[in-house]
């Protein structure tokens, strides 16, 4: 298998962690390059369901081996729960897991952090997963974060936990919240270190001698493009670049390394947390494909905002990942819908633009121009190969492609590794 890079190319939650797990079959290594434990990435194997947060996808399958990159943060406490999690269902990580030194590690104080600033900014929150992520990469750009490495320094842990546990404990006081209790926290903290210590490794030393040996590299993204730091519809983003190049800055792997950029995309489009949604459905079209796509999110349980499927900004995503082949997911769960729509442009104070605007004030201000598209009206769940779809579905798919200018790679009928099969070259 040639290195890929897989990104998720509407607001998260597409189906990523399924995709990556088929094809975790083919790779060497997976590697997760940036976010941290806000991701939610589900695989169902058999009876089994698992909800991956920091460990790469890849763990389930066992001859892969996995990789923390550089570019995430890191919850120590939440790395500790994802591994007892696994371990209590037999999956065995020993000697296969490895963790950067350059990560940067998330503590208590930066999810109360979190927390507090959500709190403060009322009605224009960001709907965070309040896992610490944007205080961690604040921190990690004012040069005060504290890095895994650390975890095999146990002296060095200590010290830098307590002057910035005792820093974030200051500005809790001024806004009158509570504080951390320091020594409890770093009972558990240095606890866990001590585990997680045999990880941790120079993991971009590793990626690079992996990929001179032949090995094949599958990256994995969390998020997804439109909750990009650069490109997201900022400021409702989250704190890192969801995007391809986050493959190369999160692992020290060069792009040169990088032969394939799967894009997944749901057949319709949901977000978690606030900010503009163009083709937002708030009447019962949403509510049943929310019903039907069981849109609940696999952190934090909220239920996600639904709506048709938008095909001006998924071609933004497509060019922006370079995208070489599209994992479509989440089609059995438009089998009921008579019509479909499809958001072809949008209205911007009267005018009518076919790219997707990079400010999210005018992107809450365009209106949909849809397109309607007949429905299948037929169980698609058991499909097994693309030639077996119903006409109409191929015909939708086929439009979707051509609106956004990409090649059909995968298609996902269902949760399951089954439920999956490749799409005609053409
Ligand atoms: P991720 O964050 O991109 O990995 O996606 P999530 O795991 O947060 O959400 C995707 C949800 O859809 C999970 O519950 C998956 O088990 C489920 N899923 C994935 N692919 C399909 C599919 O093709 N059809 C259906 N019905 N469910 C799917
Ligand atoms: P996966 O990898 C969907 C959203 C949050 C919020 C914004 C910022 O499962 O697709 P953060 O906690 O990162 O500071 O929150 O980003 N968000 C996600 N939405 N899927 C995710 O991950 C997400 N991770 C963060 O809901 O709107
Ligand atoms: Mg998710």
């Amino acid at each position: 298998m040639a290195n890929t890079v897989l990104v998720g190319l509407q607001w998260g939650d597409e189906g990523k962690g399924k995709i990556i797990d088929v094809l975790t079959r083919e790779a060497d290594i997976v590697v997760r390059f940036q976010g941290g434990n806000n991701a939610g990435h589900t695989v169902e194997i058999g009876e089994n369901k698992f909800v991956l947060h920091l460990i790469p996808s890849g763990i389930l399958r066992p001859e892969a081996q996995c990789v923390i990159g550089n570019g995430l943060v890191v919850s120590v406490t939440g790395l500790q729960e994802e591994l007892a999690g696994l371990e209590a269902k037999g999956i065995d990580i020993s000697d296969r897991l490895y963790i950067s030194d350059r990560c940067q590690l998330i503590f208590a104080y930066h999810c109360m952090a979190d927390g507090l600033k959500e709190g403060q900014l009322g009605d224009n929150k960001i709907g965070t997963t309040k896992r610490g992520i944007g205080p961690a990469y604040a921190d990690k750009a004012n040069r005060c974060g504290i890095r895994a490495r650390d975890l095999v320094r146990p002296a060095e842990l200590r010290r830098k936990f307590y002057i910035e546990g005792a820093k974030y404990n200051r500005l809790f006081a001024e806004f009158g919240a509570d504080q951390l209790d320091l020594d409890a926290e770093w009972a558990k903290v240095s606890e866990i270190a001590e585990r997680l210590a045999p990880m941790v490794a120079d993991t971009t030393l590793l990626l690079n001698r992996a990929a001179v040996a032949g090995k094949s590299i599958l990256f994995e993204g969390a998020q997804g493009t439109w909750l990009d730091i650069d490109f997201g519809t900022y400021p409702f983003v989250t704190s890192s670049n969801t995007t391809v190049g986050g493959a190369c800055t999160g692992t020290g792997v060069p792009p040169t390394c990088i032969q394939e950029v799967v894009g997944v995309l749901k057949a319709y489009t949901t977000r978690v947390g606030s900010g503009p949604f163009p083709t937002e459905l708030l009447d019962a079209t949403g509510e049943l494909l929310r019903t039907k796509g069981g849109e609940y999110g696999a952190t934090t349980g909220r239920p996600r905002r639904c709506g048709w499927f938008d095909a001006v900004a998924s071609r933004y995503s497509v060019m922006l990942n370079g995208v070489t082949g599209i994992a479509l997911t989440k089609l059995d769960v438009l089998d009921q819908f008579e019509t479909l729509k499809i958001c072809t442009a949008y209205e911007l104070d009267g005018e009518v633009i076919t790219d997707m605007p990079s400010d999210s004030e005018d992107l809450a201000r365009v209106k949909p121009i849809y397109e309607d598209v007949p429905g299948w009206c037929q169980d698609t769940s058991h499909v097994t190969c693309y030639d077996e779809l119903p006409a109409r579905a191929k015909s939708y798919i086929d439009r979707l492609m051509e609106l956004i200018g990409a090649r059909l790679q995968i298609v996902s009928v269902g949760p399951r590794r089954a439920q999956t099969f490749e799409a005609p070259k053409k």
